[in-house]
């Protein structure tokens, strides 16, 4: 691998390590290198904190040596918003060239610091690793470019693809290590989104349950949003384990708009659609009022054969046991889901092993 994909590639690693913390914004990472050698990183960790290249100028105790370049995997901003303008930082240290591994996304300043910064001499090299790059931020691309949150279907799935026993009874189809995995994708997740439905039968939790020391953090994480989808407001909110974290919560509804501050939930009203909340209404509200990047599902099948209907998905991921549940078992989605109407650009991504279980990630293409 050539140096500049190295150090490009170590941005993107140091850019990881707010995948808990920075949202609604993206990750960032970057690195300044001199001399072939990694001289400084900084990544970007919350909104409203320092940018990545702020932080990785700043590590560096007096001046930059001369022709020092940058490698960021994010295009910097020229704007002062929360903090100043990444541009102008970059133009007063004396860095010679800027390697960058995508533009940013958002329309409304999509190339304006890639143009500043060539006004002020310094040069540029546009898509240096772009397909890792393009991977660390799918959630808030998809938010800024398409004003809907990454959509993530998630389920534990028996052999035989049934999701629960035919009496609905609550068992745990995954096993520890699949269901350790999934601690993760919460914790990196916006919202977790599940119907009134699920809340009766299984009473999830929905939280992360992990330290910031699992995580690999120093610092607090914000608990993902909790979602629930009932239509005729029939959960009582005294009786379930979701409500009892302060944890923000939403609840959508076809009835009221409202909120109550001692359970910290948001009710609001969305319009029907085929007689069931509105699908794209809620993903709209979620990406634009509560800047959503990262969704994820964890609800039964019928919610998310919906989903798949209005192609309201990006990924699904499946942890598969080895145990069979039996015909009358409740399904996940339709049996031919992968060959029918609704998934003509679906492609199984990445297969994981967790000792039995089989975690099988899909992706949407396009
Ligand atoms: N294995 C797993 O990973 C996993 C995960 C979660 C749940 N489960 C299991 O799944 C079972 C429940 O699954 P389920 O398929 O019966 O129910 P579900 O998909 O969880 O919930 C369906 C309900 O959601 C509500 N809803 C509101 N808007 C909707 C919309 N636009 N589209 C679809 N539904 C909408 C409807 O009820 P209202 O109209 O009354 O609001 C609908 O009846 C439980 O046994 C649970 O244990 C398994």
């Amino acid at each position: 691998m050539p140096n500049k994909e190295i150090f490009m590639q170590k941005a993107i690693s140091i850019a990881k390590k707010g995948a808990y913390t920075c949202s609604p914004n993206p990750m960032v990472g970057c690195v300044i290198v001199n001399n072939n050698k990694i001289i400084s990183e900084g990544y970007h960790e919350f909104t409203g904190k320092n940018h990545a290249e702020i932080n990785a100028i700043e590590n560096i105790k007096g001046r930059l040596p001369n022709n020092s370049e940058m490698f960021v995997t994010l295009e910097p901003c020229s704007h002062v918003g929360k903090t100043g303008a990444c541009t102008d930082m970059i133009t007063k240290s004396g860095i010679k060239k800027v390697y960058i591994g995508m533009l940013d996304p958002n329309p409304l300043v999509n190339g304006k610091g890639v143009k500043l910064l060539n006004q002020f001499g310094i040069k540029t090299e546009i898509g240096l690793c772009l397909e890792d790059v393009k991977k660390i931020n799918l959630g808030y691309t998809k938010r800024v470019t398409k004003k809907l949150p990454y959509i993530i279907l998630k389920h534990a799935i028996s052999a035989d693809n049934k999701i629960a026993y035919s009496d609905y009874k609550s068992k745990w189809i995954s096993n520890n290590k699949s269901r350790d995995d999934v601690q993760y994708i919460r914790a990196s997740s916006c919202g977790i989104l599940t119907t009134a439905r699920t809340v009766k039968y299984d009473n999830p939790r929905l939280n992360v349950r992990k330290t910031k020391k699992e995580l690999g953090i120093k610092t607090n994480f914000k608990q993902p949003v909790q979602i629930i989808l009932d239509s005729s407001l029939s959960l009582n909110i005294k009786k379930y384990k979701i409500f009892m974290s302060r944890n923000k919560k939403i609840i959508f509804n076809s009835k009221i708009s409202k909120y109550n501050s001692q359970y910290s939930i948001d009710y609001i009203k969305v319009p029907l659609e085929d007689n069931r909340l509105k699908l794209k209404k809620i993903m709209e509200i979620l990406a634009k009022d509560y800047e959503m990047n990262v969704l994820l599902i964890e609800a039964g099948g019928i919610l998310f054969s919906n989903l798949l209907k209005h192609q309201l998905f990006d990924e699904i991921i499946y942890y598969k046991s080895n145990n069979n549940i039996g015909d009358d078992g409740i399904d996940s989605i339709s049996n031919n889901f992968f060959e029918n109407k609704y998934n003509p650009h679906i492609k199984l991504d990445n297969v994981k092993f967790f000792d039995d279980n089989i975690k099988l990630n899909y992706m949407k293409s396009e």
